[in-house]
């Protein structure tokens, strides 16, 4: 088991976000966590990333362990160079004004110096060839879904084996969603063990090997994918039916 989150309760100020939640990822795993608006996915996401203060959520009981070990003493920055643990935020927070060579050449500021990335951005855009075609391009001219393509490649640089995503097909037309998916699979065919959270149970639960249904801070359903799409409540609630 690489990420096991345990009985996790966290707050904000005096308001309780996530409820006594456990859920585990296993290496080489895709793994979603699906919920409705303010389910406590984002929370979920930032408390494992270690998100620094005052925005981070406060943990007051429980744990969260990589590799059998508790990380909440660990720094956030620790937890992308040690851990090699990558999160592609909501919203994706890219630099508008940069190119996209520029935003991908930036990701890379806390790796050591004198490394040759060509071969990390060859992979790059062996995966994403419209970020090589629009490398030269101001990223804010990109279309969403390339942004998103462009946040991926981003989190791809810090080095990371594990690659959280918080709801990356948000805001982005269907083929563009289903071509963001095929991507994902395709980084974890080649190893890499995704942690994703999305409001689009559907297609998240046809993506993953396991997910988890997270409503207002509590996890109320679980199971593979398949599972979790055959579940009169799953469906009831999360699939229209
Ligand atoms: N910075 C914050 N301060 C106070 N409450 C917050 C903050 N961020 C989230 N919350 C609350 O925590 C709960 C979970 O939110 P969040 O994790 O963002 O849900 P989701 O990502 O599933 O939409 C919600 O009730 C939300 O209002
Ligand atoms: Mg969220």
């Amino acid at each position: 088991m690489m990420l096991s989150i345990e009985n996790l309760e966290v707050k904000y100020g005096n308001i309780q976000a996530l409820h006594g939640i456990s859920f585990h990822v296993n290496k080489g795993e895709i793994v979603t966590l699906i919920g409705a608006n303010g389910a406590g996915k984002t929370t979920s996401l930032h408390s494992i990333s270690r998100l620094p203060p005052p925005e981070a959520p406060r943990v007051i009981a429980g744990d969260i362990r990589f590799n059998g070990e508790s990380i909440l003493k660990t720094k956030p920055d620790q937890v992308v160079k040690d851990l090699h643990l990558a999160l592609v935020p909501e919203g994706r927070h890219i630099f508008g004004n940069l190119t996209v060579m520029e935003n991908l050449q930036l990701a890379t500021y806390a790796r050591a110096k004198g490394t040759d990335f060509e071969p990390e951005y060859q992979r790059i855009f062996d995966l994403f060839p419209r970020l090589h075609e629009r490398r030269k391009q101001r990223s804010e001219s990109l279309s969403g879904g390339e942004q998103q393509m462009l946040a991926v490649g981003r989190a791809l640089l810090t080095g990371c084996n594990f690659l959280m995503l918080d709801e990356p097909s948000m805001g982005l037309a269907p083929v563009l969603k289903y071509e963001l998916f095929r991507k994902l699979k395709q980084l974890n065919d080649e190893g890499m063990t995704i942690l994703l959270v999305e409001q689009n149970a559907n297609l998240a639960l046809h993506l993953a090997h396991r997910g988890y249904v997270l409503d207002t801070g509590k996890i109320v359903a679980e199971g593979t994918g398949e599972e979790l799409l055959g579940n009169p409540e799953v469906k009831k609630a999360y699939l229209g039916g």
